[in-house]
């Protein structure tokens, strides 16, 4: 039987807009998996403050990653960084606590693996001491969530079919930041915004530009090597297009 925890203290949860204060969340899907400890420690020196975790199950979708035993080992290797993590499983509900055990501080979920028993996950999360957040594919509409919008803490509006990192943002999905942004500002709601899909720094500027708060790239970031310098040129875009001085 799972155990309450109290709410793990979280320093780096994004301000609500307007105005918007994005945060970058470097995914390590397309970082180099045999040196996993050495590309988290090089994007916190970047000034990263997340990590986004992809975690993957050959069945959801059509890939396979990693799961709670990487995550704890990762933990140990940055006491810094907000994990968040990405479940792209079926049975998201049987993975929360070993992924609380293991140190993530946000679980996202799919609205598509959660069925019937999407209230009682958020619940589940929220008492291992969790963020909670839900996803959805690109063919998912927001209707399919608005029931859960008064319990999540984040939406993740997948922006490419889930599975693979380097696929072409589907800009069409970028209206549902939209209507996400105008629906919480009606209702008062306080849920973050993260998009997750062909981030890059061509892309960059019209996700926030849309609303999002928290912007996840993964070839963008780590697909040449040139990892600092990537986050500095992604971040100076966000920059622009949030219309803050300096982040
Ligand atoms: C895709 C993953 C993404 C992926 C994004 O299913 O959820 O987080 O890493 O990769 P890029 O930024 O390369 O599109
Ligand atoms: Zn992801």
């Amino acid at each position: 039987m799972s155990k309450v925890v109290t709410q793990r203290k979280v320093s780096c949860w994004p301000k609500v807009g307007p105005p918007i204060h994005p945060i970058l969340a470097p995914s390590v899907l397309s970082a180099d998996f045999s040196r996993l400890g050495s590309e988290l420690r090089a994007i916190e020196r970047a000034g990263c403050r997340w990590v986004h975790l992809d975690i993957m199950d050959n069945h959801f979708v059509p890939n396979l990653t990693f799961g709670p035993p990487v995550v704890k080992c990762l933990r140990k290797v940055s006491k810094r960084l907000f994990f968040d993590a990405h479940l792209m499983t079926e049975n998201p509900t049987g993975l929360v606590e070993a992924f609380a055990a293991a140190g993530t501080q946000n679980l996202t979920f799919h609205v598509e693996a959660s069925g019937d028993s999407t209230s009682e996950l958020i619940e589940l999360i929220h008492k291992h001491g969790l963020r909670a957040g839900i996803s959805l594919k690109p063919k998912t509409p927001v209707a399919a969530i608005e029931p859960y919008l008064r319990q999540v803490d984040l939406v993740l509006v997948m922006t490419v079919e889930p599975g693979f990192g380097g696929q072409s943002i589907i800009p069409s999905c970028l209206n549902k930041v939209r209507t996400l942004r105008r629906y919480r500002e009606s209702k008062r709601l306080k849920y973050v915004i993260e998009v997750d899909g062909g981030i890059n720094l061509e892309t960059i500027e019209l996700a926030v530009t849309a609303g999002a708060e928290v912007l996840v790239a993964g070839s963008a970031v780590f697909g040449d090597r040139r990892v600092a310098e990537n986050i500095a040129a992604l971040t100076e875009r966000m920059r622009i297009a949030s219309g803050i001085p300096s982040l």
